[in-house]
């Protein structure tokens, strides 16, 4: 990962900010689909689970669950970041601190908690897949569950955490990987991944909007939010949580991003350093459960995309990123995913997060 690559003259082609690729496209890609409205539209079902209950016993069984934004400050690939090791001091903006906490229960096409082979292995999602992107080889690769306590809404939309033939959560940062997504720097090593988002929760409003014609037109509110899933393009479709719980909510005081949430066999609980901060009741706990799978217009692409023909690498994500934001190349990657000045930049400008309706 060290060699430096000679660059040319004109190292990269910068691919318009409307994301439509133009027809025969000859970067490394894993579908053909175009988006001429910036995203494709979701495909909605219900029901997702014979045995919804399953869902929510998962989420007890399984805590204690961290704050998702150490995707997004952490330098450590996205992979490790939910070891729950406590986070060195770094600056959180206010707006990424909870009320919502996440678990992994499928990483690496790998089940890590009981009962979560029904999600993984879903059909449903598979076939909304391969309809959705035309496509024949679906690879489920994560699943990980949201929990949220009662918290105004969001108050943004946001695109998901991308990957990238060369560059994945195995190698690279959060940030840095919402970074190459959002710039669309880097269309010609795009990994396609669909997302479903299933939800089980009974409790009041935790509405989910979401833009199926791009973030500038009509955005559309799912408000049936027990055993019910949306499968889309949620690296490109923005989408957003509404308001979880009674009109006034607030979050609470004193989250930091090393704020747990767990269940203590009675109640769920948010604990900072050892002590618990607040505790609410089963049916007042949000819970969404979200599956990733990488998707490959066929065998013979998934074969050459695994092998990593075409793809890139760090030092040369960090090239392309530097010479767009107009900053001086870090002297390498190393000392790129190292420089919190470099993240600040990168964060400022591709951040996935849009405000506003
Ligand atoms: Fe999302």
């Amino acid at each position: 990962m060290t060699s430096r690559r000679v660059i040319p003259l004109s190292p990269y082609r910068i691919t318009p900010l409307t994301p439509n690729p133009p027809t025969g496209y000859p970067e490394m890609v894993t579908t053909f689909v175009e988006r001429p409205h910036g995203c494709l539209s979701p495909v909605l079902l219900d029901p997702v689970l014979d045995d919804p209950d399953l869902m929510r016993d998962i989420a007890v069984r399984n805590g204690p669950y961290f704050m998702p934004a150490r995707y997004l400050v952490s330098d450590a690939t996205a992979d490790s970041a939910s070891d729950n090791s406590m986070q060195p001091d770094v600056e959180v903006p206010d707006y990424l601190i909870g009320p919502t906490w996440r678990g992994d229960w499928a990483v690496g096409s790998q089940p890590l908690v009981d009962g979560i082979d029904c999600v993984l292995e879903h059909q449903g999602f598979a076939e909304a897949a391969r309809a959705i992107y035309d496509a024949e080889v679906v690879v489920p690769e994560q699943v990980y569950a949201n929990l949220s306590t009662p918290m105004p809404g969001q108050g943004f939309s946001h695109t998901d955490i991308p990957e990238f033939i060369g560059i994945d959560r195995s190698n690279a940062p959060g940030w840095l990987l919402q970074a190459m997504g959002t710039s669309r720097l880097f269309e010609d090593v795009r990994i396609t991944i669909v997302t479903a988002v299933a939800w089980f929760y009974q409790g009041e409003r935790g509405f989910f909007r979401y833009w199926p014609n791009g973030r500038d037109s009509d955005s559309i509110r799912h408000e049936k939010m027990w055993n019910t899933a949306a499968v889309g393009d949620n690296d490109y479709m923005h989408h957003q949580v509404e308001r979880i719980g009674p009109a006034g909510v607030n979050k609470p005081d004193g989250l930091t991003i090393n704020s747990l949430l767990d269940h203590d066999g009675e109640r769920w609980v948010i604990q900072e350093d050892g002590q618990t901060l607040l505790d609410y009741g089963d049916e007042d706990v949000r819970l969404s459960v979200s599956w990733k799978a990488k998707i490959y217009a066929d065998e013979t692409t998934r074969q050459a995309a695994d092998a990593g023909e075409g793809g890139t690498d760090l030092e040369e994500v960090v090239a392309r990123l530097a010479d767009e934001l107009g900053e001086p190349r870090p002297e390498n990657a190393e000392a790129a995913l190292g420089s919190a000045e470099f993240r600040n930049h990168l964060t400022a400008r591709w951040n996935g997060y849009q405000a506003g309706r």
